[in-house]
């Protein structure tokens, strides 16, 4: 397939995931997280559930989240910046398995990443490396603006294009706890990905991926390697089992 033809067709899907998110029901979505992860994760519902209390109440995070978040939106540069309500689900499950080494693709303002270094500093351990392109956000910022200045120290930005720096850089650290996808959401890169980081997973870590309403290639890849999975709002979470 020509790369053209791959750019129309991700253009359309990202049209048509562009209605499918106007009519899913976010409040249902975050109502059922912990059910739907209790599917996947070693934890109950109502541990899932005091992590998600933990994480409401969580105020030095949400301040100085918040204030980050204001000054993106002030500079009118925040459309790319993934919800915090996907954050909400990465950070349950880095409380819910402890996670200390983690890897992620695509960082831009690092509403992500702020998530689960927030997970991190109440685990009281752990390293997040995260993986973005040369260059950096739009605007006067830099990657990771959102991340809280007491939890950066658990962070390590890696510069460059996934291709090339993934298998080096999960060779070195690996193996993972957790490896989150959020870069290029062309199928083959995310294929790549996906199949790059199996192979580095802990037993019983952690395959996340965002935007995996996009197609059902998240769910085909879980299925035919045998992780039991779910998707809460824009982000699927599998687990290989131990
Ligand atoms: C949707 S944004 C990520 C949002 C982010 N995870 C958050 O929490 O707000 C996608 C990011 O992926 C990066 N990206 C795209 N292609 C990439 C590649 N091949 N390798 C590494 N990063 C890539 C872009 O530079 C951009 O910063």
């Amino acid at each position: 397939m020509t790369s053209t033809l791959r750019d129309a067709i991700y253009a359309l899907r990202k049209a048509r995931l562009g209605l499918e998110r106007r009519r899913l029901d976010y409040g249902r979505e975050t109502d059922e997280r912990a059910e739907r992860l209790a599917a996947v994760l070693p934890a109950s519902i109502a541990e899932l559930r005091e992590y998600e209390r933990e994480y409401d109440s969580l105020e030095w995070f949400h301040d100085a989240y918040a204030d980050r978040v204001a000054e993106i939106h002030e500079a009118g540069v925040a459309t790319d910046t993934t919800h915090w309500r996907d954050g909400a689900t990465l950070y349950v499950v880095c409380r819910a398995l402890e996670v200390e080494t983690a890897v992620e693709t695509g960082v831009l303002f690092g509403s992500f990443d702020a998530h689960i270094l927030a997970a991190m500093e109440r685990n009281g351990g752990g390293t997040l490396h995260a993986v973005d392109l040369p260059g950096g956000p739009p605007g006067r910022f830099d990657y990771g603006h959102l991340i809280p200045d007491r939890c950066r120290d658990r962070w390590r930005l890696h510069r460059g294009d996934a291709r090339e720096v993934l298998p080096a850089l999960l060779e070195r650290v690996g193996p993972l706890d957790l490896f989150l996808h959020d870069s290029d959401h062309r199928l083959p890169h995310m294929r790549f990905e996906y199949e790059t980081a199996l192979s580095h997973l802990e037993s019983g870590g952690v395959l996340a991926s965002h935007d995996v309403r996009l197609s059902r290639l998240f769910d085909r890849f879980t299925e035919e390697n045998g992780l039991q999975s779910c998707v809460v709002c824009d982000t699927g979470i599998g687990r290989q089992s131990r």
